[in-house]
């Protein structure tokens, strides 16, 4: 197969064009080059989407086109360029208008969509609604097409950070401040299970709607994955909240942690539609030991979170308020 990646320069887009060129496919990636490099093997098409595209990309002859973009005008342009190709979309959860329902394809309402081009940075709340405009741009033009909608996606090289908190964590001892409900479900997805997957669909060629989303899972099984032995102090959300401690991601956050019921359903998808099309999952103790083996070769690797020191300061804080661990 002859694929372009519109992205292969960092995380995920950059996986699935590794992913795919081990399995002996032809990849193009067509992208600024500005976030890093390509796999070795792959073909780098600069392109600032922002502008129109270049030739190669029109005379390209591809059998599929991965786009992992979040902007409707970019979406608009790669279609013009490459509209008969099979088209596999990476789109989100976040289309989803209610994080308290676990909704999925055909059953979650989604935002309106957003077709204009919002400055996320300015505007986060724009995400889903770009997004659902982008998938509705794909579904309507390619070819034929598969939008997938990942959940969390975490393992080596996140750039987020969010999930690399835990991983790093348990590298060190200590009692550890576990957030909220340790029965609130969660779900992650390994960030090469899905790009093997996302390879696999346009491969196949499959038509549909998808989630991309792990095995839900109760956050005290998520951290007892990473760390069957470590003590865990469990701390209730509104102590969480009363002294400041944010949800999701950020310096402030215990990341991955949610404000409960309001996201009740927001990592508590199905993978069975995903598994039944194809997607394998690894268990989550091994992506957290190849996270921290990440961790321990890249000194860049990024982490959000509260500090150490902000950690044994909250736990001191709670063992004082009479808390129960
Ligand atoms: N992280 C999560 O937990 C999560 C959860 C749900 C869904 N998602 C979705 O998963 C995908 C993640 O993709 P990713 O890991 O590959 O990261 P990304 O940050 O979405 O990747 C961006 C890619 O697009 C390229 N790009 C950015 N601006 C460009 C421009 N103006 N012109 C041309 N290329 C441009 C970048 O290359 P250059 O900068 O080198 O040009 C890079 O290769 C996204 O679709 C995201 O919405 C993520």
């Amino acid at each position: 197969m002859r694929l372009l990646v519109l992205g292969g320069t960092v995380f995920l887009s950059r996986e699935i064009a590794a992913q795919a060129l081990r399995r002996g496919h032809e990849v193009v990636c067509a992208c600024r080059g500005e976030s890093g490099g390509v796999p070795e093997g792959a073909t780098l098409l600069r392109w600032d989407r922002g502008q129109s595209a270049p030739d190669e990309l029109t005379t390209g002859s591809f059998d599929a086109v991965v786009d992992v973009s979040r902007v409707p005008s970019h979406v608009r342009r790669g279609l013009d360029a490459v509209s008969d190709a099979h088209w596999v979309f990476v789109s989100t959860i976040s289309v989803y208008a209610d994080d308290a329902d676990p909704g999925g394809p055909g059953v979650g309402v989604l935002h309106e969509p957003s077709a204009d081009d919002v400055d996320l940075r300015v505007s986060p709340a724009a995400y889903g609604p770009m997004k659902v405009a982008c998938e509705e741009l794909v579904l309507s033009r390619a070819a034929s097409a598969t939008v997938v909608r990942p959940g969390l996606i975490v393992g080596p090289g996140d750039p987020s950070g969010r999930f690399t908190y835990w991983a790093d964590r348990f590298t060190r001892d200590g009692e550890v401040l576990a957030p909220g409900d340790p029965a609130a479900v969660v779900q992650v997805i390994d960030v090469r299970d899905l790009a093997a997957w996302i390879v696999t669909l346009a491969e196949d060629r499959r038509v549909g709607v998808l989630d991309g989303v792990g095995q839900p899972m109760s956050f005290a099984d998520l951290l007892r994955a990473c760390a069957p032995s470590a003590s865990l102090t469990w701390v209730d959300q509104e102590f969480l909240g009363d002294h400041g401690v944010e949800p999701w991601t950020g310096p402030d956050s215990l990341p991955v942690w949610l404000p409960r019921p309001a996201y009740d359903g927001m990592l508590a998808h199905s993978p069975q539609p995903a598994l039944d099309a194809g997607l394998v999952l690894r268990p989550v103790g091994e992506t957290c030991r190849d996270t921290q083996a990440w961790l321990r070769a890249d000194p860049a690797a990024r982490i959000t979170g509260i500090t150490a020191e902000r950690e044994q300061e909250l736990i001191g804080a709670w063992g004082r308020r009479g808390g129960v661990s």
